[in-house]
């Protein structure tokens, strides 16, 4: 419930004391965050286990969403005041959303023009990667945990990992490249599926990408226990492949990479719960509903929708999407004693 679904006014906040209100879009922590994420919806038409419960979760209402040109208004404030230059369009499943092709357009349009990318679970790409590099998409992360049929029916509950790799196969002939895998190893199966899942990888040119499980699942029944950690995959590759430190720099990107049996393929781990990365993170992140969330773990949202559908301008939209930056955590805690999991699951924040 916002206010604006209470009626009520905004109230107007005066903008916290030290924050610029122009040039880049800072924390309190001197870390700019130039990379936007949006869920483009909540739904979608996987079940993997880690993520939501078999019969799905209550979806957002549809006027709770943005609609289009609420999202390309947000849009072109993060380009054009920001200072983001990179736009990652997410869900729940984001090709759900009938309006990713001309949000896409829209966002490709804006100048200085941003990277563009999509990270779907493969359902439905086949069809529309011709479509989707058209309007202007870049590259797309798929995810997919395992290429063993029966794992991917328990893990996801459908049976579907045909379609999802004519998806990947479709995007690589579309040109969406350089293609990323994203794989979360299932506690049971993870281990037996990683390395004919890097072997396929290396088969098609794909980077393989192993996300350590994060406390995002909508039951709330993550434990540590069963999350199978960075230094275990490790482990078990290297029975198989030869790995090497990639010697890139890694910037802000969330995965260590790996270099693979002497050639130019890597396979990266993200350990973001064992050895998180969140003193580089450059990410701010928009909900389908229009809240942005300073960090995957916030406490706390702001409002744009409210203030879109008040009749604010994008002075007030921008200064909103600063403070809200402004207040941005150090980190995401998961170690802590006291950490608290979002009340949101993954699909309704945007990975
Ligand atoms: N922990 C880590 N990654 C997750 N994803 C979904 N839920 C979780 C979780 N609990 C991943 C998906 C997809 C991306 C959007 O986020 O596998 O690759
Ligand atoms: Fe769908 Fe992604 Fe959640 Fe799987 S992890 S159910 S593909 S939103």
């Amino acid at each position: 419930m916002t206010l604006t679904d209470l009626g009520l006014p905004m109230p107007v906040r005066p903008a916290p004391a030290g924050m610029p209100d122009t040039g880049p879009l800072l924390d309190t922590f001197g870390r700019a965050a130039t990379d936007l994420r949006v869920s483009l919806t909540d739904r979608c038409n996987l079940r993997c286990t880690y993520c939501m419960p078999a019969e799905g979760l209550d979806w957002l209402p549809e006027n709770q969403l943005l609609t289009a040109e609420e999202l390309d208004r947000l849009l072109a404030i993060a380009v054009t005041r920001l200072g983001i230059t990179s736009i990652r369009f997410t869900g729940g499943e984001p090709l759900v959303a009938q309006h990713l092709e001309q949000t896409i357009a829209s966002a490709s349009a804006l100048h200085p023009r941003p990277e563009i990318a999509v990270t779907t679970n493969g359902l439905g790409l086949a069809r529309r990667a011709a479509r989707l590099k058209a309007a202007g998409l870049n590259r797309v992360n798929v995810s997919l945990d395992t290429v063993n049929a029966e794992h991917f029916a328990q893990i996801t509950r459908r049976d579907r990992l045909a379609d999802v790799l004519a998806g990947l196969a479709a995007a690589a002939a579309a040109g969406l490249g350089p293609i990323k895998v994203n794989a979360v190893l299932d506690p049971r199966t993870g281990l037996d599926d990683v390395v004919p899942l890097l072997r396929f990888c290396l088969d098609h040119g794909y980077q393989l990408r192993i996300i350590e499980q994060m406390p995002l699942d909508a039951g709330h029944e993550w434990s540590r226990d069963t999350t199978i950690e960075a230094e275990t995959v490790l482990g078990t590759l290297r029975r198989y492949f030869d790995l090497q430190p990639d010697p890139s720099p890694r910037g802000s990107a969330p995965a260590q990479l790996w270099r693979v049996d002497g050639s130019q393929s890597t396979v990266g781990i993200i350990a973001s719960v064992s050895e998180s990365f969140c003193g580089a993170c450059n990410r701010t992140r928009l909900t389908a509903d229009g809240q942005i969330r300073s960090c995957l773990f916030s406490a706390t949202e702001t409002d744009l929708r409210a203030l879109l559908r008040r009749g604010a301008d994008d002075d007030a939209l921008e200064a909103a999407w600063r403070t809200a930056m402004w207040a941005k955590p150090a980190g995401h805690g998961i170690n802590d004693p006291s950490f608290v999991q979002p009340v949101r699951p993954m699909s309704a924040i945007g990975g």
